[in-house]
């Protein structure tokens, strides 16, 4: 009787560890074990990475999965020094929202020297050993871009505001604005007076690179294609100190909440939606797959060369891209709010309780 006790209370106790080590019996992480994954992100400067990393951790936790989860702040030394770590702490699994696409190698090299698994999480790593790529169709929002500023303005001085030259998908979002802008630019119908990269995505630093193209071009500036809500908002600023806001449409990306509100301000004229509450659980099921080394459906492989645009990169990547929606004034209420993306108080700052479509249920 007294051996039977000690026995129950040795299961008790044992079950309770694994519990606070956010560990379960439940769900189909259990067959491989205990599972940790290890969660790697360039920044939190950008709006939608925190919500990501809330939103992936507790999918993990809800099946009893472990997480580390990193930020570098836009530190590539340190983001790969993290990753290192992670791999020290003995993950399984790293899912990677990379600073600079080339650097991050080859920590997913040694990761998988070791025997971890790579997922690039959004943006690409330059590696062939990547287990996955999931993102959305970057292409795809670099055309909607350009259309979404075309459908306002088709002719006059265009600025290219191109994202971070470290990240993959700013080189992806630029190829699908030049594949709507291109036979405008050769008809001459549009003129590219200024074309720059912007650091780190920074709203700031946005700011002062159109002050400066504002400057240099008599305030004489048609369109603006940016590539995400931080650096267009940023632009947005140096264009409402000439009193062009508004006037001058201008793309987005990310639909956050800032950016939403800007549309429905009429300054912002377009931004994309690209539903991170469906790329996180597929980034954190894959994961678990990976762990558990079980097949992975729907992937297909995609040769680095055709992904970075460099003929000279060897290898092919599995990827999955979820598709986009083009958001606009006329679409931000269907699409943006009433599927909860962003709250609406957000996206309705500052607008009167008059001019506003109704709450949605709910909200
Ligand atoms: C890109 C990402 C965009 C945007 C940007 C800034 O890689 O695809 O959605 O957030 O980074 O972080």
């Amino acid at each position: 009787m007294k051996k039977a006790l000690i026995v129950l209370l040795t299961l008790l106790v044992a079950s309770a560890m694994a519990f606070a080590n956010g560990s379960s019996e439940q769900g189909s992480a259990a067959k491989g074990g205990h599972i940790k994954i290890g969660l790697s992100f360039s920044d939190f400067e950008t709006p939608r990475w925190p919500v990501e990393d809330a939103l992936m951790t507790k999918l993990a936790y809800a099946k009893g999965i472990q997480v580390i989860s990193q930020v570098a702040n836009h530190d590539v030394k340190l983001q790969n020094d993290q990753i290192e770590n992670m791999i020290t702490q003995g993950v399984q699994v790293l899912i990677i929202v990379a600073e600079d696409g080339s650097a991050a190698a080859s920590a997913v090299n040694d990761a998988a020297a070791a025997g971890i698994k790579t997922i690039a999480y959004d943006r690409l790593i330059k590696s062939d050993k990547l287990a996955a790529y999931l993102s959305f169709d970057n292409v795809a929002v670099g055309e909607a871009q350009a259309k979404g500023v075309l459908a306002v303005v088709n002719h006059g001085n265009f600025v290219l505001l191109g994202g971070s030259p470290t990240d993959n998908n700013a080189k992806l979002f630029r190829q699908g604005q030049m594949d709507v802008l291109q036979p405008l630019i050769d008809n001459g119908q549009i003129k590219v007076v200024a074309d720059q990269w912007v650091p780190n995505w920074s709203g700031t630093q946005a700011e002062s690179i159109m002050e400066n193209i504002l400057t240099a071009n008599n305030n004489q500036i048609d369109a603006v294609v940016s590539s995400n809500d931080d650096t267009a908002l940023g632009a947005l600023q140096a264009l409402k100190a000439q009193g062009l806001a508004g006037k001058v449409p201008l793309s987005g990306q990310d639909a956050t909440a800032a950016g939403c509100n800007s549309i429905v301000k009429g300054e912002l004229t377009m931004t994309v939606f690209k539903d991170v509450r469906l790329l996180s659980p597929l980034a954190i099921d894959t994961a678990i797959k990976l762990a558990n080394n079980e097949p992975i459906d729907g992937l297909q492989n995609i040769s680095l060369a055709l992904l970075t645009g460099d003929k000279s990169a060897q290898g092919t990547v599995p990827c999955k891209f979820l598709p986009i929606v083009s958001v606009n004034k006329d679409n931000v209420y269907d699409v943006v709010v009433k599927s909860g993306f962003q709250p609406y108080d957000d996206v309705y700052r500052d607008i009167p309780d008059s001019q506003r479509p109704p709450r949605p249920a709910g909200m």
